[in-house]
């Protein structure tokens, strides 16, 4: 894979995002034969990579997309989705882009506040008025809410707390709809595989308030170990936990799970090359050509990600912080990390980066962003072209 890296590097220039899509394959499989419960659908949670060759993967793959905001779902159609295969579970949209969504043919809302249903309602019932419509018949919606259960889902601004449950039913009876979805989101990242069994009796015991419900959305927010060898989301146990309370419910339900990070992190790598290196004591500062705009969830956001050189193999090591190439003072890629003693032009690969990489990057400090590469039965393709200059001028007006 290094040697490949190094070839794929040298074809497209650096710094460079690279995807192992066999990995991706693997890891998409490896997620949907942990859960057995014979109604369950994935839905990926493309906020995490919204690239459409590799959505093309995950719809390949059988899973569908859940759509954050409505720009995931714009993507997901243009990555092929049919709308049914979307799954909406957002925040805060205002009338005009829940008319969009739902004209996208998107069917399935899962709604953050009684406030947000009342703004679907009245679209909703202005979109399906009879006179207004060539349908004969009125199309089906599923509707749920998000759970706001501060015992399960902690201080959290998202959802709707069971108490209100019977406001929000008697208002969607209004324009002739049920609430027949709980959509439960543990929080984002955790590896501890218990946060999520412990939770599956209370959410379904709270679901089992709503009189129609028929499906569960299990959310996303599964853990990758970043830290290698370190603790791991248990796929497995989690999937045979919520098989066995899902097969001995009395009513058979839907299960919708809406992985991100845990689908799609360890498939990728940024590559960057040393452009700088200078020893303060005997700690090494090393300048690589990429910056924190390119990839902003070590040093902006918090959270570890492994960085290795591709390019010595020295076992000889040192503490190292590897900087990107601006003068911000958040400008770190890595800290104290273990790495031997660089040159200029070594090649560094930061790792598991395919979830809220290339998705979260921006052009702060005016760097242009990175190409991404496809790297599939050991053949590569350019997937995104490398940004140049010119985008720093996009729809500014001079
Ligand atoms: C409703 C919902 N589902 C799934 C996800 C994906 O979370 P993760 O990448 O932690 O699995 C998010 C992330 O924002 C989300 O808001």
């Amino acid at each position: 894979m290094q040697s490949i890296m190094k070839e794929v590097l040298d074809i497209y220039g650096s710094p460079l995002y690279i995807y192992d899509g066999d990995k991706l394959r693997q890891t998409i499989k490896y997620i949907s034969t942990s859960v057995m419960y014979g109604k369950t659908q994935f839905r990926f949670a493309s906020v995490t990579n919204g690239n459409l060759s590799l959505l093309k993967i995950f719809k390949d793959c059988g899973w569908g997309l859940h759509a954050n905001t409505p720009g995931d779902a714009y993507l997901g159609l243009q990555a092929g989705f049919s709308p049914e295969k979307i799954v909406y579970s957002g925040s805060n949209l205002n009338c005009d882009e829940m008319l969009e969504v739902l004209e996208w043919g998107v069917r399935t809302f899962n709604l953050d506040s009684v406030s947000q249903l009342e703004v679907f309602c009245r679209v909703y019932g202005l979109w399906n008025e009879p006179q207004r419509t060539q349908r004969t018949q009125r199309e089906e919606v599923k509707l749920g809410l998000r759970l706001n259960f501060p015992e399960l889902t902690g201080d959290s601004r998202i959802g709707v707390h069971p108490l209100e449950f019977g406001k929000a039913c008697a208002r969607a009876l209004d324009v002739g709809l049920k609430i027949s979805g709980l959509h439960f989101y543990r929080g984002s990242g955790t590896n501890a595989t218990s946060a999520f069994t412990q939770a599956i009796d209370t959410v379904i015991d709270i679901a089992r308030v709503l009189p129609d419900f028929s499906y569960l959305d299990f959310g996303g927010g599964f853990g990758y170990p970043y830290r290698h060898g370190g603790a791991a989301f248990d796929w497995e146990l989690f999937g045979a936990e919520l098989t066995r309370y899902l097969e001995n419910l009395d009513i058979s339900i839907e299960l919708v799970i809406e992985p991100g990070r845990a689908a799609i992190a360890g498939c990728a790598t940024l590559l960057a090359k040393v452009v700088s290196v200078k020893w303060q004591s005997d700690k090494q500062i090393i300048g690589v050509d990429t910056t924190v705009a390119n990839l902003s969830v070590p040093s902006v956001h918090g959270g570890y990600r492994e960085i290795v050189c591709l390019s010595s193999t020295s076992s000889n090591l040192f503490q190292t912080d590897v900087c990107g190439n601006t003068t911000y003072s958040r400008d770190y890629l890595g800290k104290n990390c273990l790495l031997p003693a660089l040159q200029i032009n070594d090649i560094i690969a930061i790792l598991d980066v395919g979830a809220y990489g290339y998705a979260m990057s921006s052009h702060f400090l005016h760097r242009p962003r990175p190409a991404e590469v496809l790297l599939e039965n050991g053949n590569h393709r350019l997937i995104r072209k490398r940004e140049d200059y010119s985008v720093l001028l996009g729809n500014q007006i001079i």
